[in-house]
């Protein structure tokens, strides 16, 4: 049912689990300066030691071949290896640690997917503009290119940007992620903007220069809930389910898989909030340039981080202030029938997945699909025998198998979020979303596996049989 080259895979990112944010000439980054700020984030904690993955790597590749993993996702510290962001400067000590981390899983038959941006710019870069400035475009270019040239013979699968819809509203019109902007209704659209043409410059550089003789695969992670309409069958619900979706997956997956351009109602929602508000300026929402590498089509596969479901309804607003929710009018809420488990915006509904896959199948011309996150988390005291997530990920695969069997989703992988609890961003260590559980009190980090882990253990196994026979 699974294919016989399926990807099981758990994945991390830099921020959230490496620590040694100044160790060995690296580079601040966006998080490290804001975690160092009062009030940002749950209980003043941040990410200076985290997991500290830079000094126990080692551990973290016990833990990834005792689930048996076939891939591990992982993110490279940009400032780890550019302190300053540009390549005038490399971090050799930053490569090494990166070279080990590859060539041990490598050694250990387990496939890299890399990741070169998971949230956490150089803070060199951020001082210039950051997302918001259009010269980061090239700025990432290089990055990836030296990344590429570096690491592309032994890792065949790269994300350039992870997520690039919550590092543009949650960076830069909530705030609650660094760099923490709240400037509502503009600068979003901006870095959104800039993180695709950074994404197309990075995938043709590798079209280009790299892919005939790495011969591997480049995409972008979007973040995607399933909607659906409030009250089915009702023409407004309907409508702002569609807004909704357009200004969420459809903002940054219709110009890389449809058209090369914005979904249209993502466009005139804007401008007629605009006229309604007495904007003057040009769209809000940048458009692209000819003279620029295309957009479209910039993507080898689909990447996709699918947590939850939501139903959608008219509404939301902000106000007499502009605002990416005014600019949507739709209202995304949980189904009270839905169990929450952890944080408050995770419903657990893995059919939901199922139903995404196939609209991506139906949308989006049929790609390959990685799931390059999915999970539930634990908030409150440690269950290490943590049985509803255990069934989480029992009822979630199987609903991977349907899609691939019973709808012919052709999807080639499945990541779970995460391989180990570590920093979750504004939440802090709060929040715990690992197969093995760290436990933060003790100086040596000690990584234990919690039920949901032994049962990732023992689904791998059997559909890996099945896979082979
Ligand atoms: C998506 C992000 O990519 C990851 O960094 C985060 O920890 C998970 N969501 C859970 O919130």
């Amino acid at each position: 049912m699974f294919p016989c080259d399926f990807a099981w895979g758990a994945g991390t990112a830099a921020y959230q689990i490496e620590g040694g944010w100044q160790a060995d000439g690296k580079g601040p980054s966006i998080w490290d300066t804001f975690c160092h700020e009062k009030g940002r984030v749950f209980g003043e904690q941040n990410g200076d030691v985290a997991c500290n993955s830079y000094e126990l790597w080692e551990k973290d590749l016990e833990c990834i071949q005792q689930l048996g993993l076939t891939h591990y996702r992982l993110s490279l510290s940009w400032a780890r290896l550019l302190p300053d962001g540009t390549t005038r400067h490399i971090n050799q000590k930053g490569l090494q640690y990166y070279n080990k981390v590859i060539d041990d899983l490598l050694t250990c038959n387990v496939s890299p997917m890399v990741t070169l941006y998971h949230f956490d710019l150089p803070q060199a870069l951020q001082d210039q503009g950051g997302w918001k400035s259009p010269g980061i475009a090239t700025l990432f270019d290089s990055y990836a290119k030296f990344c590429f040239q570096t690491f592309g013979d032994r890792v065949k699968l790269w994300i350039t940007i992870n997520e690039p819809y919550v590092c543009a509203k949650l960076g830069h019109e909530d705030g609650i992620h660094a760099p923490g902007l709240k400037e509502p209704g503009l600068a979003a659209y901006l870095v959104g903007h800039n993180m695709l043409r950074a994404h197309a410059m990075a995938w043709h550089s590798y079209n280009s220069f790299y892919r005939t003789e790495q011969k591997g695969a480049v995409s972008l992670a979007i973040n995607s809930d399933w909607l659906e309409p409030s009250r089915a069958g009702c023409a407004e619900d309907i409508a702002a389910t569609e807004r909704s979706l357009a200004f969420t997956l459809g903002w940054f997956a219709w110009p890389v898989f449809v058209t090369g351009d914005y979904p249209e109602i993502m466009r005139s929602a804007i401008d007629a909030q605009s006229k309604k508000f007495g904007y003057s300026g040009s769209s809000r929402l940048p458009s692209f340039s000819k003279d620029e590498p295309a957009i479209l089509g910039t993507a080898d596969f689909f990447a996709l981080n699918y947590y939850t479901s939501r139903k959608v309804e008219p509404g939301g607003g902000c106000g007499e202030t502009l605002c990416m929710k005014s600019d949507r009018d739709a209202g995304e809420v949980l189904d009270p029938s839905w169990p929450i488990c952890g944080v408050s915006w995770l419903a657990v509904v893995p059919h939901g997945l199922r139903k995404l896959l196939k609209y991506i199948k139906d949308t989006f011309n049929n790609p390959a699909v990685y799931i390059t996150e999915n999970g539930f988390s634990q908030v409150g005291p440690l269950q290490t025998e943590d049985v509803q997530r255990s069934e989480f990920y029992k009822d979630t695969i199987f609903e991977v198998a349907k899609a691939i069997q019973e709808d012919g989703v052709n999807v080639r992988g499945y990541f779970a979020w995460s391989l180990l609890d570590n920093f979750e961003w504004a939440d802090g260590f709060s929040v715990r979303f690992g197969l093995f559980h760290v436990d933060f009190a003790d100086a040596k980090l000690r990584r234990t596996m919690y039920l949901s882990g032994q049962e990732y253990v023992k689904m791998i196994l059997k559909y890996k049989s099945a896979q082979s026979t």
